[in-house]
């Protein structure tokens, strides 16, 4: 018996993997396309001949394919042998698709847990990985200790899709500031300006910048974006006009900031002028139910 499963060994599969064997847990380990497990054999892993056997070989089976239509379709044949078994499944997906894999597994017989890793794989096994968990909370409070062998841990809560709907909205936060750098990059490139001379500046910017998030939060979070505004929305939306213009002067693509232009213009179009840049939020949610 392992003490833990890997199923997947990608690049982030065979880097859970090792992580696991630096910590001296026995680990099985399977993977759709055998080779791949060669390398970890060597550093002591057990190749199980079949998902089936992979499953059988231990109570913890962490799970990392592409995307969940693979889980399921590898996880099929060994779906009998779940039973009694903590299913922790590291594939990234949306919610609905975790609170779906959540009530598979439980129909048969699993602990489900589901995660979102917060690295890439050279980070796995340090403490600056952050891997997000949530669903069973017997499955994860029975197997934290292990799980700590691939970095920090933070569970989120019962609900399985709390950990994909916070990885995705961690990736939502990350894409908004590499869209933005890379059009600050290529706006200062297009002036022979090289991106190792301007990206300190950008980057003690954004800094600057990002000091002000707490507010953001507390604004949302009271649902007042009125009080004590110093960049309103009104005059940041006139200085965008600016940074699309500069843009198209140069050559440059606009596609990565229309959107953002289009939001502003729907939020002065609704009276939001005066008010602060965090009432956009409320333009991206749904209509509130009046009762
Ligand atoms: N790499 C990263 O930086 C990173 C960071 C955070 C999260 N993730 C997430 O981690 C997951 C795995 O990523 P990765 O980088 O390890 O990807 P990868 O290197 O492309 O590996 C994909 C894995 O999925 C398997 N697979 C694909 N289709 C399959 C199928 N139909 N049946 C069975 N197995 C199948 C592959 O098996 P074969 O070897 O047989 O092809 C391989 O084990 C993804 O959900 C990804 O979004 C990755």
């Amino acid at each position: 018996m392992s003490d833990m499963t890997v199923i997947g060994l990608g690049a982030m599969g065979t880097a859970l993997t090792e992580a696991f064997l630096d910590k001296g847990h026995a680990v099985t380990v399977w993977n759709r396309s055998p080779a791949k497990a060669h390398a970890l054999a060597a550093k002591g892993a057990v190749v199980a001949a079949s998902v089936e056997d992979a499953v059988r070989s231990s109570p913890l089976i962490v799970v990392c394919l592409l995307v969940y239509d693979t889980v399921h379709e590898a996880l099929a044949p060994a779906r009998e042998a779940l039973s009694g078994r903590t299913l922790v499944n590291l594939t990234n997906g949306t919610p609905e698709q975790a609170r779906a894999m959540s009530q598979w597994a439980v129909t048969h017989g699993a602990n489900y847990v589901d995660g979102g890793i917060m690295a890439v794989p050279p980070m796995i096994g340090r403490q600056h990985a952050l891997i997000l968990y949530s669903g069973s909370r017997q499955g994860f409070d029975t197997h934290s200790e292990q799980l700590d062998a691939l970095g920090t841990s933070k569970y989120l809560g019962e609900d399985a899709g709390l950990a994909p709907l916070y990885d995705i909205s961690l990736l939502a936060g990350m894409y908004g500031l590499f869209g933005g750098v890379l059009q600050a990059l290529a706006l200062t490139g297009s002036a022979g300006i090289p991106a190792g001379e301007f990206m300190p500046l950008l980057m003690s910017w954004l800094q600057a910048m990002q000091g002000g998030l707490p507010k953001w939060a507390e604004q949302i979070d009271a649902g007042d974006h009125t009080s004590n505004v110093v960049s309103n929305l009104g005059m940041q939306a006139e200085a965008y006009v600016n940074l699309i213009d500069a843009s198209k002067a140069s050559g440059i693509s606009t596609e990565l900031m229309l959107p953002m232009q289009s939001l502003m213009k729907r939020g002065v179009a609704a009276g939001k002028a005066n008010a602060d840049l965090t009432s956009l939020v409320e333009l991206l949610q749904p209509p509130k139910q009046v009762d």
